[in-house]
């Protein structure tokens, strides 16, 4: 049989084909816009993913065996408002996870309500990127579009119900909006009463492994798919990405560089940090996990490789770059504010030391760097509850380039596993697919069957003390400009 995975991402959506057996037969993807209205502000258009998706189903199947196609599961940008009004149509466009407006909302909720009741109700606390921020700031700008909300989803939700017609979620993604009480997998009355939503208006709740329904008819004819295509509810794109690394069970740890730069611990059982610095999210395996998230990780390379230096030329630019440890240059990776763990939507990039005999190579070095160190930041809260981290898997697109693997494998002193299929959230979503279908009895028998690690990165240890200094150093940082920030318009 055939599982269609779908990673709905932020600047494309990629479809993924797999084989019962793991194999992946193809693989789509198709770009959409971003927009950036206001500086901090981030917005796409459901429409668009919708659109994108449609046409990539439709190339992704065009040379197979149409009766094959069994399911179709999805691993999807996490956080977003997606609002719809009573006939269904949107009432504006979706407001993504790295958006940063609800500065004011996020510090009522963590000021007002209290962080400890937060934690109490949901195992987190409020960071501007989660949906109910987005919710009372909505309630507050756009009273208007509030009232006329009918059903709240998440952005792969959406996708879905424009399969299927049901409204649906599941745990993993449904924990980043602030209103699931994660330990006990249920909607939390709560932060319903707090955001003024009823919980009519809110997805229903599945296990990302378990069917919601099926591809309506009149889309199967549309999309050249075959009858009863089974959609499984899916994931969150890092607890896709988990599944299609392996990191499932206990204490497995993923590292994406995608958009965003994350740092995912999987956990049997559930567990809170004292300072809710690291999100305490449920996994798509059917039990929990820890996560720090950076907001900008690829997406800094990106921006300095293409829009400040002007090149495509990555691995030309990486190939300059000869002094590992040694760099004087620092680089702060906080283009939109940053998540974990300072939760600060004002923090900026920045780039610190430059001296007369700064090279560009020294620039991109601190680019790749800055993002590890971002990254070390989590780890070490992780650290701090005492969880023993000696290797982790990575993915993201970031991920493909040998030079940053091994800044990380030695910033972070711990062994880098290189997994087959890079594809993490739409594998992810694949897998998922065939668990819904019975092809695998649960998600950690299909990632053990199916995810095998083809290299690893070990860290040097002459390197990495080098980086344990430098990250000294690193650490100090954004603790002297914070102040600044938050005077900065
Ligand atoms: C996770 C997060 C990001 C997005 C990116 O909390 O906000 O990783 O899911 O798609």
């Amino acid at each position: 049989m055939l599982y269609i995975g779908i990673d709905l991402g932020t600047s494309a959506v990629k479809l993924v084909l797999m084989e019962s057996g793991g194999n992946i037969q193809k693989i789509v993807s198709k770009e959409y816009p971003l927009y950036f209205p206001h500086p901090g502000w981030s917005e796409q258009n459901p429409e668009d993913w919708w659109n994108a998706v449609q046409e990539g189903i439709r190339e992704l199947i065009q040379d197979q065996e149409k009766d094959q196609i069994a399911g179709i599961s999805f691993g999807g940008q996490m956080h977003g408002l997606v609002a719809l009004d009573q006939d269904d149509q949107v009432i504006r466009p979706a407001i993504l996870w790295n958006d940063g407006r609800t500065a004011q909302e996020t510090e009522y909720l963590n000021t007002e309500i209290g962080k400890e009741k937060l934690s109490q109700y949901t195992a987190n606390i409020a960071f501007a990127g989660f949906t109910a921020p987005k919710l009372l700031w909505m309630k507050k700008q756009e009273p208007e579009n509030f009232a006329k909300i009918r059903r709240i989803m998440l952005p792969k939700d959406y996708i879905a119900y424009r399969l299927t017609g049901v409204h649906c979620t599941d745990y993993s993604d449904a924990s980043g909006m602030l209103l699931l009480d994660v330990k006990n997998r249920c909607w939390s009355a709560e932060m319903m009463e707090i955001c003024g939503v009823r919980r009519e208006q809110l997805p229903d709740l599945y296990e990302s492994y378990e069917k919601v329904g099926e591809v309506k008819p009149d889309l199967c004819e549309k999309l050249g798919l075959p009858a009863h295509v089974v959609v499984a509810a899916g994931a969150g794109d890092n607890a896709a990405a988990a599944v299609g690394t392996g990191t499932v069970g206990d204490g497995q740890c993923n590292i994406s560089l995608g958009t965003s730069g994350t740092i995912f611990i999987s956990s049997e059982d559930f567990r809170v940090d004292a300072h809710n610095a690291l999100h305490a999210f449920a996994h798509a395996d059917g039990h929990y996990h820890l996560m720090g998230c950076m907001l900008s990780a690829a997406s800094c390379n990106k921006w300095w490789m293409d829009d400040i230096i002007g090149t495509k030329d990555y691995a030309g630019e990486q190939a300059a770059i000869q002094r590992l440890g040694e760099n004087h240059v620092y680089f702060l990776p906080y283009l939109m504010g940053e998540r974990s763990p300072h939760n600060d939507p004002k923090a900026r990039g920045t780039f610190t030391g430059l001296s007369m005999d700064t090279t560009r190579a020294d620039m991109t070095q601190a680019v790749l760097e800055g993002v590890a160190f971002a990254i070390r930041d989590s780890f070490e809260v992780a650290k701090k509850l005492g969880i023993q981290i000696e290797r982790t898997k990575i993915c993201g697109g970031g991920a493909k380039s040998p030079l940053w693997r091994r800044i990380m494998a030695n910033v972070l002193g711990i062994a880098v596993d290189i997994p087959a299929c890079e594809e993490g959230p739409g594998y992810g979503g694949a897998i998922l697919a065939a668990v819904a279908c019975g092809e695998y009895a649960s998600v950690e028998e299909a990632a053990e069957k199916l995810i095998r690690v083809v290299d690893t990165v070990e860290p040097e240890p002459e390197l990495c003390a080098k980086y344990e200094k430098r990250y000294e150093t690193f650490k100090k940082i954004y603790p002297a400009l914070k102040p600044l920030f938050q005077t900065m318009e």
